[in-house]
């Protein structure tokens, strides 16, 4: 008895080349409709590029790895909106390059992180989390009191990024030394990890 399936599923050759049709179409149904959503590439209402001091603690965020910890991105979960607000939604990340969504998850998303300590919780956090949640894994970033923000590199990484459609504006980049003058990389971080989620804050967070 032979009939067209069992054709397929002896030739391993002919069945490699379906499956890729297959997963083909599935990934084109989900990829191309978002390629022509106004909302997944447009920022949403209020999300601006981040500030110079901002911007330097997500270089710092990215140099020490926090991301191999933390997602920056709420599912449509229940569980995960209950704990960190309103799912994360693409227009809030057009400025993010590279974007921090991640799926690793050892500690909690961060994408809403912005308000929900002080300054200085985070900055006990950052020196030895254990201060503040004793049982903690997380390592602790105490040199980052001690290294300054380089001024001059951040105004070439907003050039960088203006040059890549960022919207910053010649005034801003002129600025941007003077903005984070004498600001340590922990200042830095700090400011970046309150900015997180605030730009959406319309979003029930
Ligand atoms: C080895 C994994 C790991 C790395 C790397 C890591 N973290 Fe964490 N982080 C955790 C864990 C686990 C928690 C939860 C316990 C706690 O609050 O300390 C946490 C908690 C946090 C919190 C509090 C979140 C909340 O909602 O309570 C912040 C903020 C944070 N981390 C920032 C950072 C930053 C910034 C970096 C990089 C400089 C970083 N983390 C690197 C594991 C990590």
């Amino acid at each position: 008895m032979s009939n067209m399936h069992e054709k397929i599923e002896k030739n391993v050759g002919l069945m490699a080349v379906l499956i890729a049709v297959v997963v083909a179409i599935g990934g084109l149904a989900e990829i191309v409709p978002l390629m022509y959503q106004a909302e997944a590439i447009q920022p949403s209402p209020g999300v601006k590029p981040y500030p110079a001091l901002q911007l330097a603690g997500r270089d710092v965020y990215l140099r020490e790895g926090c991301y191999n910890c933390h997602s920056q991105m709420i599912r449509t979960l229940r569980f995960e909106t209950e704990r960190y607000g309103h799912y994360s939604e693409a227009g809030e990340s057009v400025y993010d390059h590279p974007f921090q969504w991640g799926s690793k998850r050892t500690g909690p998303d961060l994408a809403r992180v912005g308000g929900k300590y002080s300054d200085d919780w985070h900055r006990v956090h950052l020196n030895n989390p254990r201060d503040v949640v004793p049982e903690s894994n997380m390592p602790a970033f105490s040199w980052l009191t001690k290294a300054k923000v380089d001024g001059a590199e951040i105004a070439a990484h907003m050039k960088g990024l203006q040059r890549i459609g960022v919207p910053y504006t010649d005034g801003e980049i002129a600025d941007a030394a003077a903005d984070v003058a004498g600001k340590t990389e922990q200042d830095a971080v700090v400011a970046y990890l309150q900015g997180l989620g605030k730009a959406a804050a319309s979003k029930g967070n």
